[in-house]
């Protein structure tokens, strides 16, 4: 391998790493992004899989043609099929035009399908006979389009397991796998963290004009311990809140350790930062226990607000119900548990008694949706990971609500 070759490639897509891992994602990359050949990024949320189907564009002789993003799971089901093919005038209510569908915007060009996992069945058929034969019918339409498009696709799913539940069509994902670039979690490529840490820190100081005097080795260390399951994404985020929390000291280990138990301190062991020996089984439980105990905060801060104010409330809310149903007990470890609760939490009256009767469950739900986007930032799918529901659930509840002006 040519390590400076690589080396540039990285520099110039903004990949980072030094991992073998890394390292060879590069590599393919550089073998691959000058063919048409699909590609399909496999890998957690917040691996980097878009910056990777970026820099397989960049790097492609498509790079002076157009690229195309879907996200196929943000968008409805029933829709997705025309916004990719296309439609005729009136081929269903609302279609008062003809209109062009991403692939035919695409042509020449690229169309990167993130969370192809979602996509449903039907419209897999006609992805297929587009990869096929380069030709598809848009909705409603009986005259084959043809196009030349290169797809790079995307899914944090194991699509394996999707065509055993028979989501995925199996002649479709072989279609697709041939190269298949899968992206290791964070946890599995600890000694990158350092370099990510150093590089996002003076990025985000530097853009900011904030002075920044680095991190001390032991708060490296314990970053390197942690086993962040929300990977570069999250490590990103943290290194950027740390340095806008910094008062021009240097950051230290124990500022880490309690920006870390701050955030977390309701959902695991007392001993933070988690270590990475911990199985995935174990990191997604508790990524799991965080987020219900996101959303108790939720509720906790909407109490207060509604405590402060004439009118009300102290509510329980359908979701915090499905989600105690759906975690029996028996499922989170009894001791972490008791340690986690507060008592005004447990206690069984979280709607205010007086307001039974005054709010509805769409006020509650309208609510608490829009309290989610604002914590994260407007960021859909941290909310509605937050919120334990689809993201294109949660784009359909914003629409619902009107709450598209929460940006
Ligand atoms: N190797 C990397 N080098 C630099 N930045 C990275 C790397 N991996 C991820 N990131 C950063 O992490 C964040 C998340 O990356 P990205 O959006 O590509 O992840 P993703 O796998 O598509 O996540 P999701 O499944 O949630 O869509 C971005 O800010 C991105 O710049
Ligand atoms: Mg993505």
């Amino acid at each position: 391998m040519d390590s400076e070759r690589i080396d540039k490639l990285q520099q110039s897509f903004g990949i980072l790493g030094e991992s073998d891992r890394i390292k060879e994602i590069v590599e393919t990359i550089d073998q691959v992004a000058r063919t048409d050949i699909t590609i399909l990024i496999c890998g957690e949320s917040g691996t980097g899989k878009e910056v990777i189907a970026n820099a397989i564009y960049r790097h492609s002789l498509r790079k002076h043609q157009p690229f195309v993003k879907v996200n196929c799971g943000a968008i409805p089901a029933g829709i997705l099929e025309s916004e990719l093919f296309g439609h005729i005038k009136g081929s269903f209510t609302g279609a008062v035009d003809d209109r062009k569908g991403y692939f035919e915007t695409a042509n020449h060009g690229t169309i990167f399908l993130d969370e192809i996992g979602e996509m449903p069945p039907e419209t897999q058929v006609k992805l297929l006979r587009v990869l096929e034969l380069g030709e598809f019918l848009p909705v409603g339409g009986s005259e084959v389009r043809r196009v030349d498009v290169r797809v790079l696709a995307a899914t944090n799913k194991d699509l394996a397991v999707e065509i055993e539940r028979e989501n995925f069509r199996k002649d479709l994902y072989y279609r697709i796998k041939t190269i298949t670039l899968n992206l290791p979690p964070l946890r599995k490529h600890p000694e990158d963290i350092p370099l990510m840490v150093e590089k996002f820190a003076l990025e985000f100081a530097n853009r900011n004009d904030i002075v920044f005097k680095g991190f001390s080795p032991t708060a490296i260390h314990l970053l390197r311990e942690y086993s962040w399951p929300g990977n570069t994404r999250e490590l990103k985020n943290f290194v950027e809140s740390m340095i806008v929390l910094q008062k021009g000291e240097v950051i230290t280990s124990s500022m880490i350790e309690k920006r870390l138990l701050g955030e977390r301190r309701s959902i695991s062991s007392p001993h933070l930062p988690m270590r990475i020996t911990k199985s995935v089984d174990q990191a997604e439980r508790e990524l799991i226990l965080q987020q219900i105990m996101m959303l108790r905060q939720e509720l906790r801060e909407i109490h207060d607000v509604m405590a402060s104010n004439p009118l009300p409330l102290k509510y329980e809310t359908r979701r915090e119900m499905e989600i105690q149903n759906r975690l029996p007990h028996s499922q989170i470890e009894e001791k972490e548990y008791e340690e986690q609760e507060s008592p005004e939490i447990i206690s069984n009256d979280l709607i205010n008694p007086e307001m039974l009767g005054k709010v509805t469950l769409a006020e509650v739900e309208k609510e608490l949706i829009q309290r989610t986007l604002k914590k994260f930032n407007n960021r859909k799918r941290q909310a509605a990971n937050a919120l334990r529901i689809s993201e294109r659930t949660l784009y359909r509840k914003i629409n619902e609500y009107g709450l598209e002006e929460s940006k």
